[in-house]
């Protein structure tokens, strides 16, 4: 998605060889225009998968996952990282082992919005090892619901989610993917950082 790889070059800061900063538009402020441009381009690439509803989770995947809903005419549901007041019981959860952080979350969503007729789309923020994802397919399972995609606003290619959930099955669609963050500078997938710059 041009739009997104043009933000990303302008305003994204390369903090190391592995970690993009992009809180002006995504992790901290949130760019609603762009969010919405987002939520279009995911469910136009999963229009034809009869989608009933999107999961994500907190924090910085709700605004995109909230748009996409919104264009595809399907309710939300974020997994909390967090042990709710009102939300104890019936929940569905799971392990999530951050490797970038290195902690680990017991994340978990309440059985009372997943069931078994769902056909979900995943949609988060960044995909970098694919344990995010994994336990929310984990959790998507448990209720008995079926997969249909993943939608990925940033993809960190040169690390392993994407490959490896690719090779579960699962349809991966990244709207900007990332070859490499070496020498401070962005190189998308097949096409030189230089270029998006005009
Ligand atoms: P994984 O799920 O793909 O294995 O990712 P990982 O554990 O490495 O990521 C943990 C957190 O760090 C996630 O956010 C993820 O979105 C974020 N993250 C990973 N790589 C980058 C990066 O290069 N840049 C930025 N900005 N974030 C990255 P989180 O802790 O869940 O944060 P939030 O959703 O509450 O904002």
């Amino acid at each position: 998605m041009k739009l997104l790889e043009q933000r990303i070059i302008k305003d994204g800061k390369v903090l190391s060889n592995q970690v993009l900063k992009v809180d002006s538009f995504l992790n901290h402020q949130v760019d609603p225009q762009l969010m919405m441009e987002i939520g279009k381009e995911f469910s136009k690439r999963f229009a034809d998968e009869g989608i009933t509803k999107i999961v994500t989770i907190e924090s910085s995947g709700i605004a995109p996952a909230v748009m996409t809903g919104l264009y595809m005419n399907v309710p939300v549901v974020f997994a909390r990282k967090r042990k709710s007041l009102t939300l104890s019981e019936g929940l569905l959860t799971a392990s999530v082992h951050s490797f970038t952080k290195n902690v680990t979350n017991e994340i978990s969503i309440s059985q009372n919005y997943l069931n078994k007729e769902d056909k979900v789309l995943i949609i988060d923020d960044f995909l970098a090892n694919g344990q995010a994802a994994l336990g929310l397919i984990q959790i998507v399972q448990q209720s008995g619901a079926q997969v249909a995609g993943i939608g990925i606003v940033i993809e960190k290619s040169f690390q392993d989610g994407a490959e490896m959930l690719k090779k579960l099955g699962y349809r991966v669609e990244s709207l900007a993917r990332i070859s490499s963050l070496e020498n401070g500078k962005v190189t998308f997938k097949g096409q030189k950082a230089e270029e998006l710059v005009s």
